[in-house]
């Protein structure tokens, strides 16, 4: 049986652009790309069998993805696919992810991110799968001690959201996993602010109702969809009062995360590692602004209100780390940023939605 790759969340934003990047390597390494997802923000089409981004990766590659609409909690749905699939690695995606809404619905966040994860985990103990990369977040550090931020600085302190705890519990959940039996081998990936789409356009990030995020906000703006973009604050102690963030592209992002499949197929890698995926550069909010009106032609009509609860001033990555140990860097611009995602914006107004 040819060995497989079971994604989790593969139909969301980062997770569907890894399926592209994995079916582009998959030419060299013939591995089955399994996808699992429920669709919670997803899109399906009415009468389509598979979700818009994997049907479109489809279309564009002409590969064959498996795909099962099964949530991450069905221990009885996960074993089916475990059984009649020769899973070697695991990348877990699915998760809930909005942070405002988490600190509405704390219990969905903690059964989904949390109780999900274990589920899933002990699936793949019982059929003999330990090696994991997870997508974590930048969220774990909290208000940052120093920057850039490297993988040695404290993590769980004052996080102000059950978004923000779940990802840092599921880490000490996994370190946990590691200690009680040498078999695991997992890479954390903590990425920083993932942007961008893919460079045919066809596919990006689709949030479901308003963003809460600044690169979907803006790109909203640019197509009409929204009227004017409220700027968080302009009172932080950053070089022009506004929050300064690590966007990072999410094809990068995607390669990524192809680095940290190989570095598990390391027979001698052990344990757990967090690694943090980002540029190393930070930008602003008006740094943003004026980027992404330049790769648009479009002006970004925008308001200074209040601070946002919860934001914190500034953050970016130290990426020697991912250098070393993945030998991984990203290596698209802020330009290539905000042009790919007004390619994918400006093509497809409504997202994945036919109307
Ligand atoms: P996304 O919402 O686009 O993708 C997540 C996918 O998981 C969706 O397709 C959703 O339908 C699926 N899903 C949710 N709950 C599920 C469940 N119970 N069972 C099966 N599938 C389920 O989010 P994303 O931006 O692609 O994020 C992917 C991962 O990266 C998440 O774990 C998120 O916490 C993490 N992350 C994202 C960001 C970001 O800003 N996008 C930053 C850091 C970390
Ligand atoms: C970026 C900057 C805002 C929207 C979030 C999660 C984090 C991680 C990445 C998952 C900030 C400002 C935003 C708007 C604005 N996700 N902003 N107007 O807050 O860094 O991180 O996504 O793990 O956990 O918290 O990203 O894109 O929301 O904000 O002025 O309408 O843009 O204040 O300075 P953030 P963001």
């Amino acid at each position: 049986m040819t060995r497989g790759i079971l994604i989790t969340g593969g139909a969301g934003y980062v997770g569907s652009h890894t399926v592209a990047a994995l079916i582009e390597w998959r030419a060299e390494q013939d591995y089955e790309i399994v996808v699992v997802d429920n669709l919670s923000n997803a899109h399906r089409e009415n009468g389509q069998k598979k979700p818009e981004p994997l049907r479109i990766i489809e279309e564009m590659t002409d590969k064959t993805i498996q795909f099962y609409d099964v949530d991450i909690g069905d221990r009885d749905g996960l074993s089916k696919i475990f059984e009649k699939h020769s899973i070697d690695c695991v990348i877990h995606f699915a998760a809930l992810k909005a942070v405002g809404e988490s600190v509405q619905k704390p219990l969905e966040y903690y059964q989904v991110n949390i109780t999900g994860t274990c589920t899933l985990f002990e699936v793949m103990r019982k059929y003999g799968v330990y090696k994991l990369v997870y997508s974590s977040s930048c969220t774990v550090y909290g208000e940052p001690e120093r920057l850039p931020i490297d993988e040695g600085h404290p993590t769980g302190r004052g996080l102000t959201s059950p978004y923000g705890r779940s990802k840092y519990f599921c880490e000490e959940i996994m370190k946990d996993l590691c200690t009680s039996d040498q078999k695991w081998m997992i890479v954390s990936l903590r990425y920083f602010n993932p942007v961008g789409a893919h460079s045919s356009g066809r596919i990006g990030e689709d949030p479901a109702g308003t963003p809460n995020n600044l690169m979907p906000y803006i790109s909203q703006v640019a197509v009409g969809r929204l009227d004017e973009l409220l700027v968080f604050g302009d009172d932080y102690p950053t070089a022009d009062g506004t929050g300064v963030r690590d966007y990072v592209h999410v094809a990068d992002l995607a390669q990524g995360h192809l680095h940290a499949v190989r570095l598990l197929a390391d027979p001698t890698y052990k344990g757990f590692q967090a690694i943090n995926l980002g540029t190393g550069t930070g930008y602003s909010v008006l740094q943003m602004i004026s980027a992404f009106e330049a790769a648009s032609g479009r002006k970004i009509p925008y308001r200074i209100v209040g601070r946002r609860a919860g934001d914190i001033a500034a953050n970016y990555a130290d990426v020697s780390l991912a250098q070393k140990l993945l030998g991984w860097r990203a290596t698209r611009t802020l330009d290539d940023m905000c042009r790919d995602t007004w390619r994918w914006q400006s093509i497809n107004p409504n997202g994945f939605k036919k109307s």
